[in-house]
């Protein structure tokens, strides 16, 4: 029984030593990669949000701001974007992105919703004015933002 408890006690004792010894080791070694590595990869993951890049987000932005550009009606003051709103001065765009792709033959859904907004006279939606929409999207938006607007379109299901 003694002898047992001597020995767990030494085991813990040289336990201990180890760990320290490890983490004294560690200590010296390890800190050193990790700062130099450490803050580069932060840097890597915090650029790729950052990065300015198309997206639906920012479609969503641009989709909903009042005026675009110089002064142009934003989107919102005549398409809403649930089904359920209905029309107001131009369609109800919800589900847009599976409509577009039927639209013009040889334009997919993308392409034809590009077109719409660069140039809305090239197709007329039965039942409405193509001159009704501003014709001036397309100098008015960097072609990144023409790209987001496109995206955000496509989610548009409810
Ligand atoms: C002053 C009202 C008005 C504004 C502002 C407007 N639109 Fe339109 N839009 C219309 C009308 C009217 C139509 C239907 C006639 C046509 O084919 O152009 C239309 C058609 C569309 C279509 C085609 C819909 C379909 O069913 O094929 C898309 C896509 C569209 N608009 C997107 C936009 C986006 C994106 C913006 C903002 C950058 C915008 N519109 C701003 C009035 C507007």
């Amino acid at each position: 029984m003694q002898s047992l408890r001597t020995l767990r006690y030494a085991l813990f004792a040289v336990g201990l030593g180890l760990m320290v010894l490890v983490g004294a080791c560690g200590g010296g070694a390890a800190p050193a990669p990790a700062a130099t590595s450490a803050p580069a990869v932060e840097t890597e993951s915090e650029a790729a949000p950052v990065a300015s890049g198309p997206s639906a987000e920012q479609g969503k932005a641009i989709f909903t701001s009042a005026v675009i550009g110089a002064g142009t009606n934003g989107c919102g003051n005549c398409h809403y974007v649930k089904a359920s709103q209905g029309d107001l001065a131009g369609p109800n765009l919800s589900g847009i992105g599976e409509r577009a792709a039927t639209r013009v033959p040889g334009l997919t859904a993308e392409e034809y919703i590009r077109q719409s907004i660069v140039d809305p006279t090239a197709y007329e939606v039965e039942g409405w004015s193509a001159a009704a929409m501003p014709a001036n999207y397309g100098a008015e938006m960097s072609e990144e933002e023409i790209e987001s607007l496109v995206l955000y379109l496509m989610t548009l299901k409810d």
